[in-house]
């Protein structure tokens, strides 16, 4: 198993009157390949929980192994272990900070102590596989869009070639296009470069077609786990959690309720479209 986390507590201010039970008793594991979208309204925990991944926040209790070895116990350091678990934090480009897009690229694989022609090599493909052209390298990165800031940033994290790519709400605050190629390009490092995607949002529409895992957050707990189909088997449960049904799945859902034989894995227009084309065949 990749990561795990086991019977995993957080607590705020423990023993202060601002103590916040962030996180109860989580139980998650994470294979290779996987692709996990961790939902739920804001302040369920998702936050709290991704940056316990990463060792960036210390357990109150329980543990995060990485290949079956507690965090903080492995030989070679948070510093490895933060180099193999990317995270991209919400509006990352708030922590751009360099002169050149190229440094701010650079600052990861420099921090691991790779020779310059190797630093070069990331760099350059990072900014590939993120879509940005090689020409940006030299401008500041306060010369660009909001979303290609965040572009660089993403560069950033997959220069050090991470494992598992852990992104906290990247489609935050970007246009309906801007997140749109976001999450494409989050699909395609899934698919071509065959990296393991964990997914922070609070939406079920931007997930729910791209994710082989949900994982939903309610007040610190795990509410549900499994496939969007399997967890939108109960609609009137996530609406409860403030979740509502990507669009489709819910006309999927009335349907059905109407007694019309439809999947409920119906994520997108054109799918719907195509499940309701076989229902009135079959009829
Ligand atoms: N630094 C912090 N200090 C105190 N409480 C916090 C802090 N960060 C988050 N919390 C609280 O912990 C809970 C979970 O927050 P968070 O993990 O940020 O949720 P999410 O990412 O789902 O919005 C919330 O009640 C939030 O107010
Ligand atoms: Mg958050």
């Amino acid at each position: 198993m990749l990561l795990t986390v086991e019977n995993l507590s957080y607590t705020y201010m423990p023993g202060t009157p601002f103590e916040v039970k962030a996180l109860k008793n989580i139980n998650l594991e994470i294979p290779r390949g996987e692709y996990l979208a961790i939902i739920g309204q804001t302040g369920s925990g998702k936050s709290t929980l991704v940056q316990h991944l990463n060792g960036l926040l210390k357990p109150t209790k329980g543990r995060v192994l990485l290949e079956g070895e507690d965090i903080y116990q492995r030989k070679s350091g948070l510093k490895d272990l933060r180099q193999r678990v990317g995270l991209l934090f919400q509006f990352p480009e708030q922590q751009l900070f360099e002169e050149t897009v190229f440094a701010d690229v650079a600052f990861g694989p420099k921090n691991m102590g790779l020779d310059e022609a190797e630093i070069k090599r990331r760099v350059e493909k990072a900014l590939t596989l993120v879509g940005l052209p090689l020409d940006v390298a030299q401008r500041s990165p306060f010369s660009l869009s909001g979303g290609q800031m965040r572009r660089v940033a993403m560069a950033g994290v997959l220069a050090m070639q991470p494992d598992v790519l852990i992104l906290d709400e990247p489609a935050a605050g970007l246009d309906p296009r801007g997140k749109t190629e976001i999450f494409d390009q989050i699909d395609r490092l899934h698919q071509e470069e065959n990296l393991t995607v964990v997914l922070v949002s609070h939406s079920m529409e931007d997930v729910a077609v791209r994710a082989k895992h949900l994982l939903v957050l309610g007040d610190g707990e795990v509410k549900h786990y499994g496939t969007p189909a399997e967890v939108f088997t109960d609609a009137a449960e996530l609406e409860q959690l403030g979740l509502a049904l990507p669009q489709m799945a819910l006309l999927m859902h009335r349907l059905r309720q109407s007694g019309k034989d439809v999947p409920t894995d119906v994520f997108t227009v054109a799918a719907a479209r195509d499940a309701i084309l076989r229902m009135l065949e079959v009829q």
